[in-house]
Protein backbone atom coordinates (compact mmCIF):
# COMPACT_ATOMS: atom_id res chain seq x y z
CA UNK A 1 0.00 0.00 0.00
CA UNK A 2 1.27 3.44 -0.81
CA UNK A 3 1.91 5.47 2.65
CA UNK A 4 -0.27 8.81 2.61
CA UNK A 5 1.84 12.02 1.67
CA UNK A 6 1.96 14.77 4.90
CA UNK A 7 2.03 17.82 2.00
CA UNK A 8 -0.26 17.54 -1.01
CA UNK A 9 0.18 20.10 -4.03
CA UNK A 10 -1.33 19.79 -7.53
CA UNK A 11 -4.68 18.55 -6.32
CA UNK A 12 -7.43 20.37 -4.30
CA UNK A 13 -6.78 19.59 -0.38
CA UNK A 14 -9.09 17.52 1.14
CA UNK A 15 -9.97 16.02 4.11
CA UNK A 16 -7.07 15.92 6.82
CA UNK A 17 -5.06 17.82 4.83
CA UNK A 18 -7.09 20.57 4.61
CA UNK A 19 -6.38 23.13 7.27
CA UNK A 20 -7.81 26.13 8.83
CA UNK A 21 -10.83 28.26 6.58
CA UNK A 22 -13.02 27.61 9.70
CA UNK A 23 -14.62 31.07 9.05
CA UNK A 24 -14.61 30.64 5.15
CA UNK A 25 -15.95 27.08 5.29
CA UNK A 26 -18.57 28.68 7.80
CA UNK A 27 -19.27 31.85 5.65
CA UNK A 28 -19.82 29.25 2.43
CA UNK A 29 -22.29 27.22 4.08
CA UNK A 30 -24.27 29.92 5.23
CA UNK A 31 -25.07 31.31 1.62
CA UNK A 32 -25.35 27.94 0.78
CA UNK A 33 -28.23 27.42 2.93
CA UNK A 34 -29.67 30.13 2.53
CA UNK A 35 -29.33 30.57 -1.23
CA UNK A 36 -27.46 34.03 -1.42
CA UNK A 37 -25.24 34.06 -4.50
CA UNK A 38 -21.72 34.16 -3.90
CA UNK A 39 -18.08 35.33 -5.91
CA UNK A 40 -14.91 34.03 -4.21
CA UNK A 41 -11.76 35.44 -5.76
CA UNK A 42 -7.84 35.22 -5.30
CA UNK A 43 -4.87 34.72 -6.89
CA UNK A 44 -4.04 31.35 -7.93
CA UNK A 45 -3.59 28.39 -6.06
CA UNK A 46 -4.49 29.89 -2.31
CA UNK A 47 -7.34 27.36 -2.32
CA UNK A 48 -10.38 28.04 -3.84
CA UNK A 49 -11.32 24.81 -5.43
CA UNK A 50 -10.11 23.00 -1.85
CA UNK A 51 -12.62 25.17 -0.01
CA UNK A 52 -15.38 25.18 -2.34
CA UNK A 53 -15.42 21.13 -2.18
CA UNK A 54 -14.88 21.36 1.32
CA UNK A 55 -18.24 23.70 1.60
CA UNK A 56 -19.75 21.03 -0.62
CA UNK A 57 -18.43 17.46 1.44
CA UNK A 58 -20.51 19.25 4.53
CA UNK A 59 -23.18 20.28 3.01
CA UNK A 60 -25.23 17.51 0.46
CA UNK A 61 -28.66 16.40 2.83
CA UNK A 62 -31.77 15.66 0.65
CA UNK A 63 -33.09 19.25 1.16
CA UNK A 64 -29.91 20.99 -0.24
CA UNK A 65 -28.08 19.77 -3.38
CA UNK A 66 -24.55 21.14 -4.20
CA UNK A 67 -23.19 20.71 -8.04
CA UNK A 68 -20.14 21.48 -8.91
CA UNK A 69 -18.47 22.18 -12.12
CA UNK A 70 -14.88 23.63 -13.48
CA UNK A 71 -15.35 25.17 -16.96
CA UNK A 72 -11.56 25.25 -17.70
CA UNK A 73 -11.79 23.76 -20.54
CA UNK A 74 -14.85 25.20 -22.36
CA UNK A 75 -13.84 27.28 -25.00
CA UNK A 76 -17.08 28.53 -26.07
CA UNK A 77 -20.71 29.03 -25.06
CA UNK A 78 -22.50 25.54 -26.52
CA UNK A 79 -19.61 23.74 -24.64
CA UNK A 80 -20.44 25.50 -21.48
CA UNK A 81 -24.08 24.28 -22.17
CA UNK A 82 -23.25 20.87 -22.29
CA UNK A 83 -21.02 20.25 -19.79
CA UNK A 84 -23.38 22.69 -17.33
CA UNK A 85 -26.30 19.92 -18.39
CA UNK A 86 -24.12 16.89 -17.62
CA UNK A 87 -22.80 17.90 -14.08
CA UNK A 88 -26.28 18.95 -13.12
CA UNK A 89 -27.78 15.96 -14.08
CA UNK A 90 -25.16 13.40 -12.65
CA UNK A 91 -24.98 15.40 -9.70
CA UNK A 92 -28.69 15.41 -8.68
CA UNK A 93 -30.40 12.41 -9.75
CA UNK A 94 -30.02 9.95 -7.14
CA UNK A 95 -30.77 7.20 -10.03
CA UNK A 96 -30.10 6.13 -13.59
CA UNK A 97 -34.16 6.38 -14.24
CA UNK A 98 -34.10 9.64 -12.57
CA UNK A 99 -31.53 10.98 -14.67
CA UNK A 100 -33.41 9.79 -17.54
CA UNK A 101 -36.41 11.28 -16.61
CA UNK A 102 -34.92 14.38 -16.10
CA UNK A 103 -33.15 14.85 -19.58
CA UNK A 104 -36.48 14.22 -21.09
CA UNK A 105 -38.47 16.07 -19.30
CA UNK A 106 -36.50 19.22 -19.05
CA UNK A 107 -34.20 18.92 -22.26
CA UNK A 108 -36.56 17.76 -24.90
CA UNK A 109 -36.47 20.90 -27.21
CA UNK A 110 -32.75 19.97 -27.00
CA UNK A 111 -33.19 16.67 -28.42
CA UNK A 112 -30.96 14.75 -25.61
CA UNK A 113 -28.86 11.85 -26.77
CA UNK A 114 -28.18 9.59 -24.05
CA UNK A 115 -25.58 6.49 -24.33
CA UNK A 116 -26.02 4.36 -20.89
CA UNK A 117 -22.98 2.53 -19.98
CA UNK A 118 -24.04 -0.33 -17.98
CA UNK A 119 -27.42 0.73 -17.70
CA UNK A 120 -27.54 0.74 -13.55
CA UNK A 121 -24.96 3.23 -12.91
CA UNK A 122 -24.75 6.89 -13.58
CA UNK A 123 -22.29 6.07 -16.31
CA UNK A 124 -24.10 7.98 -18.72
CA UNK A 125 -22.96 10.21 -21.82
CA UNK A 126 -25.29 13.35 -22.82
CA UNK A 127 -25.33 15.28 -25.79
CA UNK A 128 -27.72 18.03 -26.61
CA UNK A 129 -28.23 19.26 -30.00
CA UNK A 130 -27.91 22.96 -29.39
CA UNK A 131 -27.49 23.94 -33.30
CA UNK A 132 -29.65 27.09 -34.11
CA UNK A 133 -31.74 26.64 -30.97
CA UNK A 134 -30.86 29.96 -28.84
CA UNK A 135 -33.72 30.11 -26.91
CA UNK A 136 -33.74 26.40 -26.36
CA UNK A 137 -30.57 26.80 -24.34
CA UNK A 138 -32.20 28.86 -21.77
CA UNK A 139 -33.88 25.05 -20.70
CA UNK A 140 -30.25 24.18 -19.75
CA UNK A 141 -29.82 27.26 -17.79
CA UNK A 142 -33.02 26.25 -16.02
CA UNK A 143 -32.21 22.69 -15.86
CA UNK A 144 -31.28 23.03 -11.93
CA UNK A 145 -34.02 25.26 -11.21
CA UNK A 146 -36.98 22.40 -12.35
CA UNK A 147 -35.16 19.53 -10.59
CA UNK A 148 -35.03 21.76 -7.46
CA UNK A 149 -39.01 22.43 -7.97
CA UNK A 150 -39.28 18.56 -8.81
CA UNK A 151 -37.48 17.36 -5.44
CA UNK A 152 -39.00 20.13 -3.40
CA UNK A 153 -34.75 20.91 -2.02
CA UNK A 154 -32.62 24.29 -3.03
CA UNK A 155 -29.42 23.97 -5.47
CA UNK A 156 -26.50 25.67 -5.54
CA UNK A 157 -24.40 25.16 -8.05
CA UNK A 158 -20.70 26.17 -8.09
CA UNK A 159 -18.88 27.14 -11.01
CA UNK A 160 -15.00 26.53 -11.11
CA UNK A 161 -12.92 28.83 -13.32
CA UNK A 162 -16.18 31.40 -13.99
CA UNK A 163 -13.25 33.70 -15.27
CA UNK A 164 -13.26 31.86 -18.65
CA UNK A 165 -16.70 33.16 -19.73
CA UNK A 166 -14.93 36.18 -19.88
CA UNK A 167 -12.70 34.76 -23.40
CA UNK A 168 -16.08 33.71 -25.18
CA UNK A 169 -17.35 34.68 -28.07
CA UNK A 170 -19.97 37.47 -27.82
CA UNK A 171 -19.18 37.02 -24.20
CA UNK A 172 -21.04 40.21 -22.75
CA UNK A 173 -24.31 38.87 -24.94
CA UNK A 174 -24.29 35.37 -23.13
CA UNK A 175 -23.59 37.12 -19.76
CA UNK A 176 -26.76 38.38 -20.29
CA UNK A 177 -28.42 35.26 -21.33
CA UNK A 178 -27.10 33.60 -17.81
CA UNK A 179 -27.95 36.61 -15.59
CA UNK A 180 -31.16 37.26 -17.10
CA UNK A 181 -32.24 33.63 -16.59
CA UNK A 182 -30.52 32.98 -12.76
CA UNK A 183 -31.76 36.29 -11.44
CA UNK A 184 -35.89 34.76 -11.92
CA UNK A 185 -35.15 31.60 -10.11
CA UNK A 186 -36.15 30.78 -6.86
CA UNK A 187 -34.40 27.92 -5.63
CA UNK A 188 -31.18 27.97 -7.37
CA UNK A 189 -28.47 29.43 -6.38
CA UNK A 190 -24.44 29.79 -8.00
CA UNK A 191 -21.07 29.62 -6.17
CA UNK A 192 -18.95 31.72 -9.12
CA UNK A 193 -15.04 31.19 -8.14
CA UNK A 194 -12.45 31.95 -10.17
CA UNK A 195 -8.41 32.94 -10.38
CA UNK A 196 -7.45 35.74 -12.95
CA UNK A 197 -8.47 38.43 -10.79
CA UNK A 198 -8.45 40.76 -13.50
CA UNK A 199 -11.10 39.17 -15.47
CA UNK A 200 -12.92 38.29 -12.06
CA UNK A 201 -13.04 41.28 -11.39
CA UNK A 202 -14.02 42.70 -14.34
CA UNK A 203 -17.07 40.81 -14.08
CA UNK A 204 -17.76 41.49 -11.61
CA UNK A 205 -16.85 44.89 -10.91
CA UNK A 206 -17.90 46.73 -13.67
CA UNK A 207 -21.45 48.49 -13.29
CA UNK A 208 -22.13 48.21 -16.84
CA UNK A 209 -21.64 44.39 -17.35
CA UNK A 210 -24.51 42.19 -16.51
CA UNK A 211 -22.74 40.88 -13.28
CA UNK A 212 -22.53 43.55 -11.24
CA UNK A 213 -23.45 43.47 -8.03
CA UNK A 214 -24.70 39.77 -8.39
CA UNK A 215 -23.88 38.40 -5.02
CA UNK A 216 -22.19 38.17 -1.85
CA UNK A 217 -18.16 38.41 -2.88
CA UNK A 218 -15.50 37.23 -0.90
CA UNK A 219 -11.81 37.31 -1.22
CA UNK A 220 -10.01 34.20 -0.13
CA UNK A 221 -6.97 35.73 2.38
CA UNK A 222 -3.88 33.60 3.21
CA UNK A 223 -3.96 30.84 5.97
CA UNK A 224 -2.80 32.29 9.35
CA UNK A 225 0.75 31.35 10.08
CA UNK A 226 0.18 29.95 13.48
CA UNK A 227 -2.16 27.28 11.57
CA UNK A 228 0.08 26.46 8.85
CA UNK A 229 2.95 25.84 11.78
CA UNK A 230 1.12 24.03 13.78
CA UNK A 231 -0.22 21.98 10.36
CA UNK A 232 3.75 21.55 9.31
CA UNK A 233 5.03 20.10 12.76
CA UNK A 234 2.40 17.73 12.98
CA UNK A 235 2.37 16.20 9.59
CA UNK A 236 6.42 15.48 10.00
CA UNK A 237 5.35 14.13 13.75
CA UNK A 238 2.91 11.74 12.57
CA UNK A 239 5.68 10.73 9.51
CA UNK A 240 8.25 9.60 12.42
CA UNK A 241 10.04 12.80 11.87
CA UNK A 242 9.96 16.14 13.75
CA UNK A 243 10.89 20.20 13.05
CA UNK A 244 10.79 22.99 15.28
CA UNK A 245 7.95 25.33 15.26
CA UNK A 246 10.79 28.28 13.94
CA UNK A 247 11.75 26.88 10.86
CA UNK A 248 8.18 25.45 9.94
CA UNK A 249 6.98 29.44 10.77
CA UNK A 250 9.86 29.95 7.78
CA UNK A 251 9.23 27.46 5.61
CA UNK A 252 5.29 29.27 5.22
CA UNK A 253 6.85 33.36 5.92
CA UNK A 254 9.52 32.49 3.04
CA UNK A 255 6.71 31.89 0.14
CA UNK A 256 4.45 34.36 1.66
CA UNK A 257 1.94 31.61 3.42
CA UNK A 258 0.71 30.85 -0.31
CA UNK A 259 -0.83 27.63 0.03
CA UNK A 260 0.69 25.85 -2.71
CA UNK A 261 4.37 26.55 -2.28
CA UNK A 262 3.99 26.11 1.46
CA UNK A 263 3.06 22.37 1.50
CA UNK A 264 5.66 22.03 -1.90
CA UNK A 265 8.14 23.39 0.11
CA UNK A 266 7.17 21.92 3.64
CA UNK A 267 7.53 18.57 1.10
CA UNK A 268 10.83 19.10 0.03
CA UNK A 269 12.42 19.76 3.39
CA UNK A 270 10.66 16.57 4.72
CA UNK A 271 12.46 14.36 2.17
CA UNK A 272 15.69 15.71 2.66
CA UNK A 273 15.32 15.21 6.75
CA UNK A 274 16.35 12.18 8.18
CA UNK A 275 15.13 12.69 11.65
CA UNK A 276 14.84 16.14 12.46
CA UNK A 277 14.82 19.25 10.06
CA UNK A 278 18.18 21.48 10.26
CA UNK A 279 18.21 24.97 8.50
CA UNK A 280 20.73 23.68 5.93
CA UNK A 281 17.83 21.20 4.74
CA UNK A 282 15.08 23.96 4.52
CA UNK A 283 18.04 26.26 2.60
CA UNK A 284 18.53 23.33 0.33
CA UNK A 285 14.61 22.73 -0.22
CA UNK A 286 13.76 26.50 -0.79
CA UNK A 287 16.64 26.58 -3.55
CA UNK A 288 15.01 23.60 -4.89
CA UNK A 289 11.79 24.82 -5.56
CA UNK A 290 12.69 27.91 -7.05
CA UNK A 291 14.97 25.35 -9.44
CA UNK A 292 11.56 23.46 -9.85
CA UNK A 293 9.90 26.74 -10.86
CA UNK A 294 12.88 28.49 -13.54
CA UNK A 295 11.36 26.82 -16.50
CA UNK A 296 8.06 28.52 -16.21
CA UNK A 297 9.25 31.69 -15.01
CA UNK A 298 11.51 31.54 -17.74
CA UNK A 299 8.47 31.24 -20.31
CA UNK A 300 6.94 33.67 -18.37
CA UNK A 301 9.22 36.51 -18.56
CA UNK A 302 10.86 36.24 -22.12
CA UNK A 303 8.54 38.05 -23.98
CA UNK A 304 9.05 40.67 -21.71
CA UNK A 305 10.02 44.42 -23.49
CA UNK A 306 13.09 45.82 -21.15
CA UNK A 307 10.74 48.93 -19.56
CA UNK A 308 9.02 45.89 -18.60
CA UNK A 309 11.79 44.10 -16.99
CA UNK A 310 12.86 47.34 -15.59
CA UNK A 311 9.44 48.05 -13.72
CA UNK A 312 9.70 44.85 -12.50
CA UNK A 313 13.19 45.49 -10.95
CA UNK A 314 12.53 48.59 -9.40
CA UNK A 315 9.22 46.60 -7.67
CA UNK A 316 11.90 44.16 -6.88
CA UNK A 317 13.83 46.73 -5.04
CA UNK A 318 11.02 47.77 -3.19
CA UNK A 319 9.75 50.43 -5.24
CA UNK A 320 6.31 49.82 -4.29
CA UNK A 321 4.34 52.78 -5.36
CA UNK A 322 5.03 56.28 -6.95
CA UNK A 323 7.07 54.78 -10.07
CA UNK A 324 6.17 57.87 -11.95
CA UNK A 325 7.84 60.31 -10.12
CA UNK A 326 10.77 61.95 -12.22
CA UNK A 327 13.60 60.65 -10.41
CA UNK A 328 12.48 56.70 -10.16
CA UNK A 329 11.61 57.23 -13.95
CA UNK A 330 15.19 58.13 -14.62
CA UNK A 331 16.96 55.67 -12.34
CA UNK A 332 14.92 52.57 -13.35
CA UNK A 333 14.63 54.15 -16.62
CA UNK A 334 10.80 54.12 -17.24
CA UNK A 335 10.07 56.72 -19.76
CA UNK A 336 7.33 58.80 -19.39
CA UNK A 337 4.77 58.76 -16.67
CA UNK A 338 1.91 57.46 -19.75
CA UNK A 339 4.51 54.85 -20.10
CA UNK A 340 4.87 53.79 -16.30
CA UNK A 341 0.97 53.65 -16.61
CA UNK A 342 1.14 51.29 -19.74
CA UNK A 343 3.97 48.90 -18.17
CA UNK A 344 1.71 48.75 -15.28
CA UNK A 345 -1.58 47.64 -16.96
CA UNK A 346 0.81 45.33 -19.09
CA UNK A 347 1.83 43.45 -16.11
CA UNK A 348 -0.91 43.37 -13.89
CA UNK A 349 -2.77 41.94 -16.92
CA UNK A 350 0.08 39.37 -17.12
CA UNK A 351 -0.24 38.62 -13.31
CA UNK A 352 3.48 39.06 -12.16
CA UNK A 353 2.34 41.85 -10.16
CA UNK A 354 -0.37 42.65 -8.21
CA UNK A 355 -1.89 45.49 -6.61
CA UNK A 356 -3.36 46.31 -3.26
CA UNK A 357 -4.61 50.17 -2.83
CA UNK A 358 -1.05 51.61 -4.01
CA UNK A 359 1.14 49.76 -3.23
CA UNK A 360 2.52 47.02 -6.02
CA UNK A 361 4.11 44.04 -5.18
CA UNK A 362 5.58 40.72 -7.00
CA UNK A 363 2.43 38.50 -6.57
CA UNK A 364 4.48 34.89 -6.91
CA UNK A 365 6.99 34.84 -4.27
CA UNK A 366 9.05 32.47 -5.53
CA UNK A 367 9.39 34.26 -9.05
CA UNK A 368 10.68 37.15 -6.69
CA UNK A 369 13.39 34.87 -5.40
CA UNK A 370 14.21 33.94 -8.85
CA UNK A 371 14.29 37.19 -10.33
CA UNK A 372 16.38 38.35 -7.83
CA UNK A 373 18.79 35.26 -7.95
CA UNK A 374 18.90 35.21 -11.95
CA UNK A 375 17.29 38.15 -13.73
CA UNK A 376 18.59 41.25 -11.38
CA UNK A 377 21.61 39.99 -9.33
N1 LIG B 1 -7.12 24.66 3.31
C1 LIG B 1 -5.99 24.13 2.85
N2 LIG B 1 -5.23 23.34 3.62
C2 LIG B 1 -4.08 22.82 3.17
N3 LIG B 1 -3.58 23.05 1.96
C3 LIG B 1 -4.27 23.84 1.13
C4 LIG B 1 -5.52 24.41 1.53
N4 LIG B 1 -5.99 25.13 0.51
C5 LIG B 1 -5.10 25.02 -0.50
N5 LIG B 1 -4.05 24.24 -0.14
C6 LIG B 1 -2.86 23.94 -0.95
O1 LIG B 1 -2.89 24.79 -2.08
C7 LIG B 1 -2.98 24.04 -3.31
C8 LIG B 1 -3.92 24.73 -4.26
O2 LIG B 1 -5.26 24.65 -3.79
P1 LIG B 1 -6.51 24.83 -4.75
O3 LIG B 1 -6.33 23.99 -5.95
O4 LIG B 1 -7.70 24.63 -3.91
O5 LIG B 1 -6.34 26.38 -5.11
P2 LIG B 1 -7.11 27.24 -6.19
O6 LIG B 1 -7.17 28.62 -5.63
O7 LIG B 1 -8.38 26.59 -6.58
O8 LIG B 1 -6.05 27.18 -7.39
P3 LIG B 1 -6.28 27.53 -8.95
O9 LIG B 1 -6.19 29.01 -9.01
O10 LIG B 1 -5.11 26.86 -9.63
O11 LIG B 1 -7.61 26.99 -9.34
C9 LIG B 1 -3.44 22.65 -2.87
O12 LIG B 1 -2.92 21.67 -3.73
C10 LIG B 1 -2.82 22.52 -1.50
O13 LIG B 1 -1.46 22.18 -1.62
MG1 LIG C 1 -9.05 25.97 -8.44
Amino acid sequence: MQAARPFVFGTSASGENFTDRVEETAHLLANFRHGVNTILISPRRWGKTSLVQRAVEQTQSSDLLVVYLDIFSCRDEEEFYQQFARAVLKQTASRLEEYIAYAKDFLARLSPKLSLGDGVSMDVSLALDLKGKPLAAEDVLNLPEQIARRKACRIVVCIDEFQQIGEFRDSVAFQKRLRGVWQLQQSTSYCLLGSRKHLMHELFEKSDLPFYKFGDTLHLGRIPIQDWAGYICQRFQRTGKAISPELATRIAEAVDRHSSYVQQLAWLVWVHTQETATEAQYEQALQQLVEQNSPLFEKQTEGLSSYQLNFLRAVLDGHTEGLAKRELMEEYRLGSSANVSRIKGALLGKELIDQQGDQLFISDPILRLWLGQRLFP
